[in-house]
């Protein structure tokens, strides 16, 4: 009996969101030392007589030496890759990887699961031009914690019929109708009965994205509008891999892409990630997404909530789009009113009225509920019976997260909290009312209690504050740089990722909270997993005008167009935070120019990173494999929209870039780089580029001399390419990495 523990820890920041630990099923084997593994085996082989299974079966036959399989292969993927997944002891793993036909062999891993207001303030407000038929043409694929089918967010009024290319099922589970806005449901978990959301989080993202447009929508009166989603028309497909624990497994993740992609999903949202994925090989994420993206899939994933310490994107793959958290302009926050007269503001999002009574300040005791770093798990039964019973009736004022789990369970009233944990930009629903205060005025509200006996205040209930200095990165974003390949820029994007209402699932805790019973169909959450959606919407909506283009011309579009954000590399890590900018939907329509990839030039990549060609031929399928000798200095040529360039102190180096005329047929774009630093030379060759026709493609030259001597390590400039109209815009990163 093995027991696979797996967290999945959803883009929620881990705070007072997903305080959720999950435990995976157990697995029956009889061997002690097996665990589960997946066996990926690149692409389809061409051909009816090859049939996936037994080949599986075969493999696995020789490498157990006759010994029974039965139970031992978990699954199989076989509709849009190849692969498999299965439990395997030592010897059996490393006979596999050794096996022809076989590309990698890695543990199914810990998967973390990571709007009303949000679309009108990105500039997508519901009454710009849309392609409605196109539109409800499109499928969104949403793999993540499942959906609450009822929920007014996807009902299919005035829906047409599904889209005669849809593949999929509605396999949902007994007590699960799909409609024609819910077009296809399916789940993975083992054990898992039905696609059924009850974690809330699926509901949220794929409301998100795909959300019909709902009247009143409001938490308590609060962010009180229209809700609806990025591309309200679409159809939604739902994959279920996390479970109301929050677990979600690599094998399930996988065997959700194999059957979005062959069922006709036209792009695909995914708010889920492993923080310490760094080899294609070995991601589910990065292996499914590149088979979505030679079927013409866009897979869009949030960066994670590991910031703001560098290189904690989760998601570095080029073909994948990756999306950072931003600030919106509404925010939530409450006054809290001291005895002495003084007030402060803070977050929160309070729903309790204020009956005018100040309450008494009780300081925390910082080991009242032992707080565990990351967040996950909050067991009332770790909370001191000597501090609840202290605290009752009583403001909770503490410094860590504490105070707050500790109001959860006791009778206090609330709690005041420091920021320290995620930043100051985000407000969670929490079951009591929670007040976060910046260091400073934390500071001051622990001084008036350690200097007064009897220290007393009122905390009232929350207000929106209209915050001009929106669009910012938020502190728990994942920053670049990208660790795996420096070369490319990651984040890629940003998008609204805190307090965003949307639809819920009320089989859910509104807080992630155990002991908060409440229900609701609609509530706010904050994380890159609400930053992944708005992107996936705006990369559907820009489709339904262009529904030829290809994943990386889409992506191109929404980067180069991107509205600028500020913030240097010092105090934010620039473009390492916020990518090429927040996302602009209508400017994306029309780019001019998109930088284009195809499946050969991420092919040519891997053959440059140094996969081999063996793998590589095996990954692709097809001869696109490698020519020659891998050239590592080639992996920046990649025909990316963004430039990252990685050298030492001294350097001469040439970027090639290609980009294809999506604009006017007849046109000429000039050349403009942004002001830079002295120490760095950047010219372009050529300055014009003229276009005679739609689709005519056209190629340049970055050049970057320099010689760095002081300790600056990222000096951060940009190309635009203009033709009067349009702006085409690229950040061109210098870093300097040390010897
Ligand atoms: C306000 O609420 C508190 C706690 O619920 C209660 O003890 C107090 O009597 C109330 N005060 C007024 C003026 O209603
Ligand atoms: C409050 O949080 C800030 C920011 O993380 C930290 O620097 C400070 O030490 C904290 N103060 C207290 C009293 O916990
Ligand atoms: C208040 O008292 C606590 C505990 O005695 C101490 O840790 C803290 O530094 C004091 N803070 C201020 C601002 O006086
Ligand atoms: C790959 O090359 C071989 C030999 O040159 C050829 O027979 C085969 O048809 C090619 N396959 C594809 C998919 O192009
Ligand atoms: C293209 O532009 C040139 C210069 O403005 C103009 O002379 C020519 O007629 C244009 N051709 C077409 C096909 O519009
Ligand atoms: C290098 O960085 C440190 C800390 O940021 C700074 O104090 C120092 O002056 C820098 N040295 C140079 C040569 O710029």
């Amino acid at each position: 009996m093995v027991n696979h523990t797996v967290v999945l820890s959803i883009f929620v920041p881990l705070v007072f969101t997903s305080l959720i630990t999950l435990v995976c099923d157990a697995i029956e084997s009889g061997d002690e030392s097996s665990k589960l593994y997946i066996v990926y085996m690149g692409s389809l082989p061409k051909g009816a007589s090859y049939s996936p299974t037994s080949h599986h079966i075969s493999l696995l036959q020789h490498v157990m030496d006759g010994s029974d399989i039965e139970n031992r292969l978990v699954r199989s993927y076989k509709r849009s890759f190849n692969g498999f997944a299965a439990i395997l002891n030592d010897q059996e793993r490393e006979k596999l990887v050794r096996m022809r036909g076989v590309v990698s062999v890695f543990p199914n891993q810990d998967f973390h699961v990571q709007t009303t207001r949000s679309w009108d303030f990105v500039g997508l407000p519901h009454s710009f031009k849309r392609y409605q038929t196109i539109e409800s043409d499109l499928v969104i694929g949403v793999i993540d914690s499942g959906i609450w089918p009822e929920s007014k967010s996807f009902n299919d009024k005035g829906l047409g019929q599904i889209p005669i290319k849809w593949r999929g099922v509605c396999a949902g589970g007994s007590d699960f109708n799909c409609n024609k806005k819910i077009i296809g449901a399916r789940f993975y978990g083992i054990g898992d009965v039905s696609a059924r959301d009850e974690l809330g989080h699926g509901t949220h993202t794929s409301s998100i994205v795909g959300g019909r447009e709902v009247k009143g929508a409001s938490f308590y009166g609060y962010a009180k509008g229209i809700a609806r989603g990025g591309v309200p028309s679409s159809r939604i497909a739902a994959y279920k891999v996390c479970k109301e624990s929050g677990l979600c497994t690599g094998v399930g993740i996988l065997a959700a892409f194999d059957d979005a992609i062959d069922d006709g999903v036209d792009v695909i949202t995914i708010s889920i990630c492993v923080p310490t994925f760094y080899d294609f090989l070995i991601d589910p994420i990065a292996i499914g997404s590149f088979h979505a993206m030679e079927k013409g899939i866009l897979t869009v994933q949030g960066v994670g909530n590991s910031g703001p310490r560098p290189s904690t994107v989760c998601s570095v793959s080029p073909w994948l789009f990756s999306v950072a958290g931003t600030t919106i302009d509404r925010q939530f926050i409450a006054k809290l009113i001291l005895g002495n007269g003084k007030t402060y503001i803070g977050k929160s999002i309070n729903i309790t009225p204020s009956n005018g009574t100040k309450f008494p300040i009780v300081v925390c005791n910082a080991k009242a509920c032992s707080d565990d770093d990351d967040g996950i798990t909050f067991s009332p039964e770790k909370c001191n019976s000597k501090d609840k019973k202290r605290v009752t009736g009583k403001l909770v004022l503490c410094g860590s997260r504490s105070g707050q789990k500790l109001a959860s369970v006791s009778s206090a009233i609330g709690s005041i909290l420091n920021v320290s944990y995620l930043g100051f930009e985000t407000a969670f629903v929490t079951k009591k009312p929670t007040l976060t205060l910046e260091s400073k005025n934390f500071v001051r509200v622990q001084h008036y209690t350690n200097s007064t006996k009897d220290p007393i205040a009122e905390l009232l209930k929350s207000e929106i504050f209209h915050d001009i200095k929106a669009p910012k990165v938020v502190t728990f974003s994942s920053r670049g740089p990208n660790r795996y390949v420096p070369e490319i820029m990651k984040p890629d994007i940003s998008a609204p990722g805190t307090e965003i209402l949307a639809a819920y699932s009320p089989l859910a805790s509104p807080s992630s909270d155990i002991n908060d019973k409440r229900k609701f169909k609609y509530n706010i959450l904050s994380g890159t997993s609400m930053a992944c959606p708005h992107a996936a919407g705006v990369a559907a909506y820009v489709k339904s005008f262009h529904p030829d283009w290809s994943p990386a011309a889409i992506k191109s579009a929404i980067m180069t167009t991107a509205t600028t954000m500020k913030g240097t590399y010092d105090d934010l890590a620039g473009e390492f935070a916020y990518g090429s900018g927040n996302i602009n939907p209508q400017q994306a329509l029309h780019p001019g120019l998109v930088y284009d990839i195809t499946k050969q030039d991420y092919v040519k990549m891997l053959c440059n990173y140094g996969y081999g060609a063996d793998k590589i031929k095996q990954i692709s399928g097809d001869n696109s494999s490698c020519h020659g000798y891998p050239e590592r200095s080639l992996v920046k040529d990649i025909n990316y929209p963004a430039m990252v360039i990685p050298v030492h102190k001294h350097f001469n180096v040439k970027v090639h870039r290609t980009v294809t005329n999506v604009g006017f047929p007849n046109s000429t774009y000039k050349a403009t780089l942004s002001h830079h630093d002295p120490k760095i030379k950047i010219s372009v060759e050529p300055k014009f580029l003229s276009f005679k026709s739609l689709y005519e493609k056209q190629s340049f030259v970055i050049v970057v001399v320099g010689r760095v001597k002081s300790n600056q390590t990222v000096f951060s400039s940009s190309l635009v390419w203009s033709d009067g109209i349009h702006n085409v815009r690229s950040p061109i990163i210098v870093q300097i990495l040390s010897l």
